[in-house]
């Protein structure tokens, strides 16, 4: 049985009650973050607090914990939930309150954090995946927990016998469901730039790194729906996916086959990356 951490306390996470009138549960008033663990130990540990404060700010909440007790608080739930690989969940919503659009006069922030055993494979499968059109609110960069027309989307892509949805508005690549979108042509790689209309993700900057690093060439640019169906290989990312190679786009198998060369490149750096992270706390990764 997984433990949970719920209104201040370690618990198993069966044990969790929400209260209906809790507006997370009522009104999707809240925010979120997912961090992968490695070697027992938190990726990207201050990129994922400082985004999870913006997105606190862009909702008009402080963070009800300071770094420390954050830091603090999930090193216990990881640690409880046996180290190792895992995916840590954990929201902030505005608490309990009578149901009203507005905010009420004193929130009651509610935190409540739990992890997923990781059971990732070295090497990801590339994955096809499909185009939709991005319907989503113009807010896309706070990570909130109302994520309906995410799940509509990510649902569509399924039911299609894909694994993503990549969405693209007035002509361009925005993101996917629930990753960002890199594309290469011509050995550039290249991703939307960040706005309003994607969420900056965390593993998008650690490619971009360790694609600078390997000397490929990289722009954040507009890509237009014509790039993205010509493009020699389309990769997404995200948290849990980490980079994923997309083998075919709306049915069709992308132009370099699938894994390519340059995913190859960034994907053997992204193993190191991972490993000597790991490796700074003396485990080793599964
Ligand atoms: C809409 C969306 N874009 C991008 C990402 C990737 O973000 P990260 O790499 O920080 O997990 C996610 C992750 O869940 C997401 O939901």
């Amino acid at each position: 049985m997984s433990t949970a951490y719920f209104k201040g306390d370690f618990m198993p996470l069966e044990a969790v009650r929400v209260s209906p009138l809790d507006r997370g549960y009522l009104l999707g008033d809240g925010v979120y973050e997912v961090v992968p663990v490695y070697g027992g130990r938190m990726f990207c540990t201050d990129a994922h607090l400082d985004r999870l404060e913006r997105s606190l700010g862009a909702i008009a909440m402080k963070s009800p914990l300071s770094r420390s007790a954050w830091v603090d608080m999930l090193d216990t739930l990881i640690a409880r939930n046996g180290g190792g690989e895992q995916s840590l969940y954990f929201q902030v919503t505005r608490g309990e309150a009578p149901r009203n659009h507005a905010f009420p006069q004193a929130p009651r922030p509610l935190v409540f954090a739990m992890s997923k055993p990781g059971h990732r494979r070295a090497y990801p499968e590339p994955m096809p995946a499909v185009t939709r059109n991005d319907n989503r609110w113009g807010r896309c960069d706070i990570k909130a927990i109302a994520l309906l027309p995410n799940v509509l989307l990510r649902q569509e892509a399924v039911s299609a016998g894909a694994g993503e949805a990549i969405l693209l508005r007035d002509g361009l690549v925005t993101e996917g469901a629930a990753s960002n979108v890199f594309v290469v042509a011509d050995g550039v790689l290249m991703t939307p730039p960040k706005s309003s209309k994607i969420l900056a993700g965390i593993t998008r900057d650690v490619t971009l790194e360790l694609a600078s690093a390997a000397g490929i060439p990289c722009e954040e640019c507009d890509i237009s729906e014509a790039a993205l169906r010509s493009a020699d290989e389309i990769w997404v990312t995200s948290s849990t996916m980490e980079i994923t190679p997309v083998s075919r786009l709306d049915g069709r198998p992308l132009i370099g086959g699938a894994p390519g060369p340059l995913w190859q490149q960034v994907f053997e750096r992204f193993l190191a990356f991972k490993s000597d992270f790991a490796k700074a706390l003396g485990e080793t990764i599964a």
